[in-house]
C-alpha cells in the first residue's frame, strides 16, 4: 500500500515522503545560490544534510548537483580522491578522456571494476604528482564536466566541510597547511572565469566554519561566501509537522494535545519532534491509553532521554575530545556541567573561576573568552540574552546532559 504521508524517521538524513520542506530555508539557498556559494550552518541534527539531499534532488532546472560527505577525510589525498571520484561518477565518460593522461595506471580503464578503479585512482594520486598537479587536473575535470554536461551551473554540495578542515589540522603541520592550501584554491576557482558563473558550493558545517578558519587564519578565504544558518521550526511550521507525521499514522489528536508537544519541546528541532511523537505513540499503543497533553509530559520526563535515543546526542559530548585540546575540552565539560545543573543562566565569572581551576595559573580572560565563543559558535552554549548570563543552547540538549554528563 501506498505511504501518503511522512513516516516517523530517526537520525539519519531525511529523504523522499518523511522530509519535511523546510521552504523558506530552501528558497534562500535557492536565492542565494542564483548569484553564488553559501555556507550551511547548523548544529549537529538539525536538518542540514536533510536540506542538502532535497537539494542535490531537486536541484531545479539550472544546477547539476554532486554531492560530497567530506567527514571522514583527513588529508589532502582524500580530498582528492573524492572530488575526482565524484565527477567521473556522475560522468563516466570522463572516465576515458581522464585515463588517457594516466594509461600505464588505468589500462583497459572500461573493463576494470568500479572498486579496482578506486583502488588505481588512489594510489595514482598518491604516486602522480602533488597538490599543484592535481588541482590542475581536477579544475580540467570540472571544465570537461562542464563542457559535456552542459549545464547552466554544477552545485558541488561539500557536507561537513569545516569537520574535515579539522581533520586535517590534527594531523600536525602539514595537515594545517593542507587545510589551508583547499581553502585558497576553493576561493581561487570561485572567482575565477568560466567557473564564477558556473560553480556553486555548498559548505555545510555542524561545527563553527568560522573558529575553524579563523585557527587557520584563513578568514579572507571564506569572506565571500554568505551563510545560510538552519534554526528550529517556528511554531506554525511544527504544528504542520506534527499533523502530517499523525495524518500518515491515522492519528486523531486535540489541538490542545499538539500545543503540549511545542510546549514540552521547546525549541522546535525536528528530531526532537520526531522523538517526542515517537515515544508518545509507542507508549499510547503500549498502553493503550489516550493522547493527552499528559501523556506528553510524562513521554518527555520519562522516555525521551532514555536509552533508546541516547545514542543520537552523543556526539554533542564526544566531539568536545575530538575538536578541543585536552584542557580546553576539561574545562568545556566542567562549564557545561555546570550549566547543565543551573536553573537558570550562571553568570560568566563564576564560569571563569571554574577554568582557572583547571588551568591554574596558565588560565587567562582571553582564552576563557575564546572557549566561550568555540563552545557558541559549536552551538552548546547561548550568552546574548537580554538578561546576561551564559546559557545551555536549549533545554532539551541541557536534560540529556544533565542525565547523561551531569556526574
Ligand atoms: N526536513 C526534515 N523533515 C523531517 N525530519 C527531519 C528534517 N530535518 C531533520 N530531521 C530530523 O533530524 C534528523 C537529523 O537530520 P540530518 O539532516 O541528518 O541533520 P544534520 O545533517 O544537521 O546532522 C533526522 O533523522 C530527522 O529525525
Ligand atoms: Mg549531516
Amino acid at each position: 500500500m501506498k505511504k501518503e504521508g511522512p513516516g516517523i524517521h530517526i537520525g539519519p538524513p531525511v529523504w523522499g515522503c518523511d522530509f519535511f520542506d523546510r521552504k523558506e530555508t530552501i528558497a534562500e539557498c535557492r536565492e542565494k545560490l542564483a548569484t553564488g556559494s553559501i555556507i550551511l550552518r547548523a548544529p549537529r541534527r538539525y536538518g542540514k544534510s536533510s536540506v542538502m539531499l532535497y537539494l542535490r534532488d531537486n536541484p531545479g532546472e539550472d544546477l547539476f548537483p554532486i554531492y560530497f560527505e567530506l567527514e571522514d577525510h583527513f588529508s589532502l589525498t582524500g580530498f582528492t580522491y573524492e572530488f575526482i571520484y565524484k565527477i567521473l561518477e556522475n560522468d563516466t565518460s570522463l572516465k576515458k578522456k581522464f585515463s588517457k593522461s594516466f594509461a600505464k595506471a588505468f589500462d583497459n580503464v572500461q573493463e576494470v571494476s568500479l572498486w579496482k578503479f578506486k583502488i588505481k585512482l588512489k594510489k595514482l594520486i598518491e604516486k602522480e604528482g602533488g597538490w599543484e598537479e592535481w588541482k590542475e587536473r581536477i579544475k580540467q575535470l570540472i571544465f570537461d564536466l562542464l563542457n559535456n554536461r552542459k549545464p547552466k551551473k554544477l552545485l558541488f554540495i561539500f557536507d561537513e566541510f569545516p569537520l574535515m578542515l579539522h581533520n586535517f589540522i590534527n594531523e600536525g603541520k602539514t595537515g594545517k597547511n593542507e587545510a589551508v592550501k583547499v581553502l585558497q584554491w576553493l576561493r581561487k576557482l570561485r572567482h575565477e572565469e568560466p567557473f564564477l558563473e558556473k560553480v556553486r558550493f555548498i559548505f555545510g558545517g555542524s561545527i563553527g566554519i568560522e573558529k575553524v578558519i579563523s585557527y587557520l587564519k584563513a578568514t579572507r578565504t571564506i569572506n565571500d561566501v554568505p551563510a545560510v544558518n538552519i534554526g528550529p521550526f517556528a511554531s506554525p511550521e511544527a504544528e504542520d509537522f506534527i499533523q502530517k507525521i499523525l495524518t500518515a499514522k491515522e492519528l486523531a489528536v486535540e489541538p490542545k494535545v499538539v500545543k503540549a508537544i511545542l510546549k514540552v519541546t521547546g525549541t522546535l528541532i525536528p528530531i526532537y519532534l520526531q522523538i517526542l511523537l515517537d515515544s508518545v505513540i509507542k507508549e499510547s499503543w503500549n498502553s493503550g491509553r489516550k493522547i493527552t497533553p499528559a501523556l506528553v509530559k510524562e513521554c518527555y520526563g520519562k522516555r525521551v532521554h532514555g536509552p533508546e535515543y541516547k545514542c543520537y546526542f552523543e556526539d554533542y559530548y564526544e566531539r568536545l575530545w575530538r575538536y578541543y585540546q585536552d584542557e580546553e575540552a576539561k574545562c568545556a565539560k566542567q562549564i557545561l556541567k555546570e550549566l547543565a545543573a543551573a536553573e537558570n543562566g550562571v553568570p560568566a565569572d563564576r564560569l571563569f573561576s571554574i577554568y582557572t581551576e583547571i588551568t591554574g595559573a596558565a588560565g587567562d580572560r582571553d582564552k576563557f573568552d575564546l572557549l566561550l565563543s568555540a563552545l557558541e559558535s559549536d552551538f552548546y552554549i547561548e550568552r546574548d540574552r537580554p538578561e546576561g548570563g551564559i546559557y545551555f543552547s536549549n533545554n532539551w540538549l541541557k536534560d540529556w546532559w544533565r542525565r547523561y554528563h551531569g556526574v
